[in-house]
C-alpha cells in the first residue's frame, strides 16, 4: 500500500498534487474535485503529495513512519546557510587514524537514519545496512581483501608498497583498526545501485562528521568484492552491490582544508 486516497474534509482542492504528480492525481471532470487515481500501481511513494499538501490531506498508509516537519523546513536556506554547508563539505576528511573507542550504538543508529533518507532512483530504498564491530571478523576480512588486491596485478602495483609501509601500523589495515565498518550493499539488480549506494555512504560519512565522527570510504572492499564475491561470507553477509566505510572517533586534527583544483565550467547558454 501507498497512497491511500485523499481526506475530503481537510482537501480545500488547490491542486498542489495535481501539479506535482499526474497523472495519479487529477481533477474529476464532473465536480472538480482532486482524486488519487492509480490502477496500475505507478506510485514510487517519493511522498512529495504529502510534503507539499498545505490542507495535510492526504492518506496514505505503510510507509514506516508518520510525516516529519520542523521550524525552518520551508526555508532551508536559512536552517543550513549555503557558507556553513560549504565550510562543512570542504571540511570533510577521510579518517584513517581512530581511536581505540567503541560509538555508542545511538549515534550508529543516528548515522544510518541520516541514509535512510538518501535519495534513490525511482525511490527504490533497496539498500541494506550492516555494522561490523566484531574484531576478528575485520580482521579476516582486512587480510582477505589485502590479499584479493595484491593478487591482481594492476591493483597490486598500486598498493602493494603502501600496504607494507601501514601494515606495521594497524592490526587491520584496510580498515585502519576503526572500531566499526558499515556496509550499505544490496543484492538488486538496477543499474543505479552503485549510485544510490554511492550516495548513501555519503549522506552517512557527512551525517557522522556532524555527530564528531569519522569515516573513510572502503572502495578496496568494494573491489574485493566483485572480484570474489564470496569475501562477503566472511561478515557473513551477501549482496551484488557494495559501498562499505570505517566509523569511529578521530585519532586525528585537521586545521585547514587542502587546496582544490578548480574546474573550468562550461556554461553552454550563449
Ligand atoms: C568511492 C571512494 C572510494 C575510496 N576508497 C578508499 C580506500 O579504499 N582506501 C582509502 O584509504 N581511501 C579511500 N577513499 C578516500 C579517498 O582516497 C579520499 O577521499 C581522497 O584521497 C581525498 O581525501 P579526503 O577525503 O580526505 O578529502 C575513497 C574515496 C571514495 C570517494
Amino acid at each position: 500500500m501507498s497512497i491511500i486516497g485523499i481526506d475530503y474534509d481537510k482537501c480545500n482542492t488547490c491542486g498542489m498534487c495535481v501539479l506535482e504528480c499526474p497523472p495519479m492525481f487529477k481533477r474529476s471532470k464532473s465536480d472538480n474535485k482532486v482524486i488519487f487515481d492509480d490502477p496500475t500501481g505507478r506510485c514510487i511513494r517519493c511522498g512529495h503529495c504529502i510534503s507539499l499538501c498545505p490542507q495535510d490531506a492526504i492518506l496514505f498508509d505503510d510507509f514506516g513512519e508518520e510525516h516529519y516537519s520542523f521550524e525552518g523546513i520551508d526555508d532551508l536556506s536559512n536552517y543550513i546557510p549555503y557558507e556553513k554547508l560549504y565550510n562543512f563539505l570542504r571540511a570533510n576528511r577521510s579518517i584513517r587514524w581512530y581511536k581505540k573507542k567503541q560509538v555508542p550504538i545511538d549515534l550508529i543508529k543516528k548515522v544510518i537514519a541520516a541514509m535512510e533518507y538518501t535519495p534513490t532512483s525511482a525511490n527504490l530504498r533497496a539498500e541494506k545496512f550492516a555494522v561490523v564491530s566484531d574484531i576478528e571478523q575485520l580482521k579476516l576480512l582486512s587480510d582477505a581483501v589485502k590479499e584479493e588486491l595484491l593478487k591482481n596485478p594492476a591493483t597490486r602495483s598500486m598498493y602493494e608498497e603502501s600496504f607494507q609501509i601501514r601494515g606495521e601500523l594497524y592490526e587491520y589495515q584496510i580498515y585502519f583498526d576503526a572500531p566499526h565498518v558499515i556496509f550499505v550493499y544490496t543484492s538488486g539488480n538496477s543499474a543505479m545501485d552503485h549510485y544510490n549506494i554511492a550516495n548513501t555512504v555519503t549522506y552517512g560519512r557527512l551525517a557522522a562528521q556532524s555527530l564528531g565522527l569519522g569515516t573513510c570510504y572502503n572502495g578496496w572492499t568494494h573491489i574485493a568484492f566483485e572480484n570474489n564475491p564470496k569475501l562477503s561470507k566472511i561478515v557473513r553477509l551477501r549482496g551484488r552491490s557494495w559501498g562499505v566505510f570505517t566509523l569511529g572517533y578521530p585519532n586525528v586534527k585537521f586545521y585547514r582544508c587542502p587546496p582544490r583544483k578548480h574546474r573550468k565550467i562550461k556554461f553552454l547558454n550563449e
